[in-house]
């Protein structure tokens, strides 16, 4: 019989700020693996006044959770033009519920989840990650001033447009996400917990500097024939 080839299917799990994005960005940088995140994809839709932006924009500023069927909807679209590439998703799911639509979703592709990673950081760390952060929204890279900030201040890297602050990441809406999160995101956990016989979990505490080697690790092992990207020049 024929072997498929194992196709990476790895959900980020974490508070939000803990560093889900720049661990993902890493990852795709450095391997044959792209990342789908949801805040970055609801940003887009926000800036350029879609229908689904439109709905999105005020619960996003105010640290409400969108609608499970609308995230769904946005997800499915997304992953099936992904068809067998490697992934990441950061963000999603985020409830229980949008739990169990990636999962039957999952099962019509017959690939099943592989690798869940879930980051822990203190909220007071993340409070602090908060104030620092700017972001260039078109292309969702993120910056801090303490941790890896711009060459030039205010401007993004590759392209040179203005870095923006997030209508979310302000102290009080960050209150209502850490609440979200408590409530709705980390039960996540022990529903992913009670299956871990079939898909590797694996927890990582701290910043990203510091998690990295254990997360780059866990990923080779788990995909042995991962690709690393060849970089330009090299
Ligand atoms: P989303 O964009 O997913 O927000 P989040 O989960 O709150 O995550 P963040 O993007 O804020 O953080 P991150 O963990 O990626 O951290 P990062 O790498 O940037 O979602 C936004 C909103 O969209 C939600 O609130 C909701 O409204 C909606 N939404 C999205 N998905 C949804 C879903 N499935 N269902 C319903 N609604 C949904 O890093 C953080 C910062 O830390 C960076 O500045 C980084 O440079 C810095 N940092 C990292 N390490 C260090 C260090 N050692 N020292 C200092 N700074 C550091």
């Amino acid at each position: 019989a024929t072997q498929s080839k194992p196709v990476l299917r790895m959900l980020l799990l974490g508070k939000p700020c803990c560093g889900k994005g720049t661990l993902a960005a890493r990852l795709s940088e450095k391997y044959d693996v792209l990342t789908i995140s949801t805040g970055d994809l609801l940003r887009q839709h926000i800036a350029e006044r879609t229908d689904v932006g439109r709905k999105a924009e005020g619960i996003v500023a105010a640290g409400g959770l969108l609608p499970d069927e609308m995230m769904l909807d946005l997800i499915t679209t997304k992953l099936d033009t992904l068809k067998e590439n490697n992934w990441i998703l950061d963000g999603f799911p985020r409830t229980q519920r949008q739990g169990r639509m990636l999962d039957n979703l999952l099962a019509k592709h017959n690939i099943p989840l592989n690798l869940i990673v879930n980051v822990d950081v203190s909220d007071d760390l993340l409070f602090q990650w908060l104030s620092n952060r700017s972001v260039h929204l078109p292309s969702g890279r993120t910056y801090s001033t303490s941790y890896n900030p711009p060459k030039i201040p205010g401007l993004d890297d590759v392209t040179g447009e203005p870095l923006t602050k997030r209508s979310d990441d302000n102290p009080e809406t960050f209150v209502r996400r850490l609440e979200h999160y408590y409530a709705q995101t980390s039960p996540l956990l022990y529903y992913y917990a009670s299956r871990a016989h079939s898909t590797r979990l694996v927890d990582l505490y701290g910043d990203s500097d510091t998690v990295w080697p254990t997360l780059e690790t866990a990923t080779r092992e788990s995909f042995p024939g991962v690709r690393e990207r060849v970089l330009p020049g090299s």
